[in-house]
């Protein structure tokens, strides 16, 4: 298929010829309803997406590219089970691990909802025994210390949301989260915790993925060498859990089946914090809080199933993001969380975005001529102003971004104000920017002479007309971040459907795994013959030196 041949995107491309000297600034000013024609309202979260170089022609055209790409019927293929991952023959579920009905949903035959809830009363169980002390250390001492071994989807999730929600965190229970195969991090984190007091989660949807099992085995090797009171059967059994859909593996490393906690292979590692993976989420904050979280997803899914897309806010998302991507030339997608809880959550949306629809064929294998995945990235506010902000207001590139903030803080109020005023302030000027007249205006004020005023004011301009998306969600709780990463897993799946790929597959990371393997037979054998380009060739024998 070649989307670039669309009547819909001619008739965007066209369009957006026609915007070139569009203003926002313009825009706002002649039309005082612009703000209530462009935002949604939804439970607690307000969308204001009208400071973007859009008009009602651009939505409705974005609209009917949806709609020839029969985005209706692939949202039902989604949620009802299809085997829309078509390289893994797998279905694509995230959203069952959310439902709270018993509505069947088949996967191979199998209603699959029994399963998940089952699971979930499972996690439940064991969390409570925890917390409850009911579950102790080998050596009779309550486990407090939470490790989560874990990478990718099988980390970045629940490390977020752990954070994310921290206000809300079981006081007794301190999480940790180790990734890196970088011996450093397991290193730093073994040495702030107890071994009596730790409970290790190896979590990951293979059990084979070198840094997760690097880093299991020497967890297992501090917990016998400082433990040696306990047996190692028992220590094993008292300190490790594990998340995973390989049974087996987890059970040749020695853990024992009433603690495995399984998911299935139609939840991708990108989409899987809803399942056992987050098993260190609920474990801090609390199963209530967890089902609280599942519950905030399933109503943003509910919003996403049966909305029309000209409400519908994950599908608006993704065709602005379409709409700068494939007709602006925009290659990046920026996402700034004015709160403190939410720093790692631009990290989280890279893996989501990036891994999910950062392709270059088509779901028939045909090569793209278009661009796909934005290279999304961010920081929290208001650090990223005193950063990188000179470059979207200043700078050469087209920088769409997301604002997110909270109206109310869950610590201290005094400050809130500051917090929310450099948002809006940030987005205002995004968008309206300084014109010559103004800056010149601003110069004489201060008295400066004509000359430095000719020198200083191509300096003080700000073009303006940067678009961005406001999302103000009323308070940070389990329900609200729930729907909120639910509606951006909802516009990378809408994006992926418009640029006719896969996203939820992630071939891109097998090469470079591949090889690492052969390497790191090659640094640890003495004159071993290799093979590779002169650059690698220098890499390693450097090390080797
Ligand atoms: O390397 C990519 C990846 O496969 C991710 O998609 C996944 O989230 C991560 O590795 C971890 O995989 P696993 O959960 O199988 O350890």
């Amino acid at each position: 298929m070649n989307l670039t041949e669309l009547q819909e995107c001619k008739a965007l491309s066209s369009h957006q010829r026609n915007l070139q000297n569009f203003s926002m600034r313009q825009s706002f000013e002649e039309d005082k309803e612009r703000f209530a024609k462009f935002s949604i309202k939804f439970e607690d979260i307000l969308f204001d997406y009208s400071k973007n170089l859009i008009t009602q022609e651009t939505l409705d055209l974005l609209v009917k590219l949806a709609n020839s790409m029969e985005l209706g019927s692939k949202i039902e293929a989604l949620f009802s089970g299809k085997e829309i991952n078509i390289t893994e023959n797998r279905a694509v579920l995230h959203t069952a691990l959310r439902q709270s009905n018993s509505e069947p949903i088949f996967v191979s035959g199998e209603d699959v909802i029994p399963k998940v809830h089952n699971e979930l009363n499972k996690i439940e169980a064991f969390v409570k025994n925890v917390h409850s002390g009911n579950f102790l250390g080998a050596t009779g001492k309550r486990l407090t210390d939470i490790v989560n071994i874990g990478i990718g989807g099988s980390d970045l999730g629940p490390a977020m949301v752990t954070e994310a929600l921290s206000y809300y965190k079981n006081k007794d229970i301190n999480s940790y989260f180790v990734s890196n195969v970088d011996g450093s991090d397991i290193i730093t984190t073994l040495s702030k915790i107890n071994p009596e007091t730790t409970l290790f989660i190896v979590a990951s949807k293979t059990f084979t993925t070198q840094e997760t099992m690097t880093n299991a085995f020497t967890a297992k090797k501090w917990l016998l060498e400082n433990l040696t009171q306990a047996k190692s059967a028992e220590i094993i059994s008292k300190h490790f859990v594990a998340i995973s859909t390989n049974i087996k593996a987890c059970a040749e490393f020695g853990i024992s089946e009433d603690r495995i906690f399984q998911f299935w292979d139609w939840v991708g590692g990108r989409y899987s914090l809803w399942s056992s993976i987050g098993l260190s989420i609920a474990l801090s904050i609390g199963m209530d809080n967890f089902r609280k979280l599942l519950a905030g997803a399933e109503a943003m899914d509910k919003h996403f199933r049966n909305t029309s897309f000209d409400k519908n806010i994950p599908v608006l998302m993704a065709l602005l993001g379409v709409w700068y991507i494939n007709f602006w030339g925009a290659s990046s997608h920026c996402v700034v969380p004015y709160d403190y809880y939410l720093t790692k959550f631009p990290l989280f949306l890279q893996q989501l975005d990036m891994e999910s629809n950062g392709k270059e064929v088509q779901i028939d294998g045909e090569k793209v001529n278009y661009s796909t995945a934005p290279i999304v990235w961010g920081a929290a506010g208001t650090n990223a102003q005193h950063s990188f902000f000179q470059l979207i207001h200043q700078g050469t590139h087209l920088i769409p971004a997301d604002f997110i903030a909270f109206v109310n803080n869950l610590n201290q109020s005094d400050q809130q104000d500051i917090l929310l005023s450099n948002f809006f302030a940030q987005t205002e000027a995004l968008m309206r920017g300084k014109n010559s007249d103004e800056v010149i205006k601003e110069l004489k004020a201060e008295n400066l002479s004509d000359d430095k005023i000719e020198k200083l004011q191509h300096h003080k301009i700000f073009k303006g007309n940067k678009p961005t998306n406001s999302i103000l969600i009323k308070k940070l709780t389990p329900y609200n971040l729930g729907s909120l990463i639910a509606m951006y897993e909802h516009k990378v799946f809408v994006q992926g459907v418009i640029w006719n790929i896969n996203s939820f597959d992630q071939w891109g990371v097998e090469l470079g795994k591949q090889l690492a393997k052969k390497i790191l037979k090659e640094l640890n054998t003495k004159d071993s013959e290799l093979n590779h380009d002169s650059s690698t060739v220098g890499l390693i024998n450097f090390c080797k030196a």
